[in-house]
């Protein structure tokens, strides 16, 4: 799989799983623009990242709930590079709750401005640099909670609505930008642990969440693998 000297922008990426993705596509020499609401914090993982010698790392502020703060990263990428070959839309506001009326309007309309609009004007603003790449991918970390029908997840309903609008925007996007070589590539995972053994009766782990993205971008071009869907074994709630 050959990633290096990628140019890949990831979102939510000063911890969990995209740090671990941050981590594992500048182990493998990518050029990573890395992005979290904290810039403190995304200036340490990238710093962390750098110092290893592996790919370089170059943190950035990007509150996927204010969209000044959108369009300022992506032209604070642009400014750095004239072609991105890799966009992931990792970060997500995460809440539970069974009833609507266990988070306040405030936290509601920053889950759904996270991966309502955020994420949709982040993906527009990039799209020019994606477009000038020779092997442009998005990458979608949605969640099964964007998935017709799922249940399982204590996920506050608000999460539910904010996944099944980065769902339905993947979706479209998958088809229209085909035509143009460009993948939309979108994982819809269950609850998963970001360490745990990688076994049958055990829960998703980030590790094989993040091989599956591996695999998914280092694949030639004519294999668009659109999405990944996840059979869940444990923490049935239904
Ligand atoms: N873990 C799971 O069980 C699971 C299951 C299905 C799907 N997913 C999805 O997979 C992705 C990564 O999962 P995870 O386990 O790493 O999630 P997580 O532990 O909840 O971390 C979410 C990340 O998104 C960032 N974020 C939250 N609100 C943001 C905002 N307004 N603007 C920018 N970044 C923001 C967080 O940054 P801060 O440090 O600033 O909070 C954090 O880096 C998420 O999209 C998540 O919804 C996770």
């Amino acid at each position: 799989m050959d990633l290096d000297g990628l140019r890949v922008a990831i979102t939510g990426a000063a911890r969990d799983t995209g740090r671990l993705l941050a981590e594992a596509f500048a182990r493998r020499g990518a050029q990573i623009f890395l992005a979290a609401r904290d810039p403190v914090a995304a200036r340490r993982v990238a710093d962390a990242i750098s110092q290893r010698g592996l790919g370089r790392a170059e943190a950035f502020r990007c509150d996927l709930a204010a969209p000044d703060s959108v369009r300022g990263f992506a032209a604070a990428v642009a400014d750095r590079t004239s072609h991105l070959d890799v966009l992931i839309n990792n970060g997500a506001t995460y809440i539970e709750g069974d009833n609507l009326a266990d988070a306040s309007d405030d936290t509601i309309e920053s889950v759904m401005a996270a991966s309502g609009l955020g994420t949709v004007l982040l993906t527009k603003h990039l799209l020019p640099l994606l477009r000038a790449s020779s092997r442009p991918d998005v990458v979608n970390m949605i969640s099964a909670c964007g998935e017709v029908g799922h249940r399982r997840s204590g996920a506050h309903p608000a999460f539910y609505a904010a996944k099944h609008a980065h769902a339905g925007f993947a979706e479209i996007l998958s088809h229209r930008l085909r035509p143009e070589g460009i993948r939309v590539i979108s994982l819809f995972p269950p609850d998963f642990v970001q360490n745990g053994p990688r076994r049958a009766d055990s829960d998703l782990t980030a590790q094989s969440v993040l091989d599956c993205v591996l695999f998914a971008v280092g694949q030639p071009r004519d294999c668009f693998i659109r999405e990944f869907h996840f059979e869940q074994v444990r923490n049935p709630r239904s």
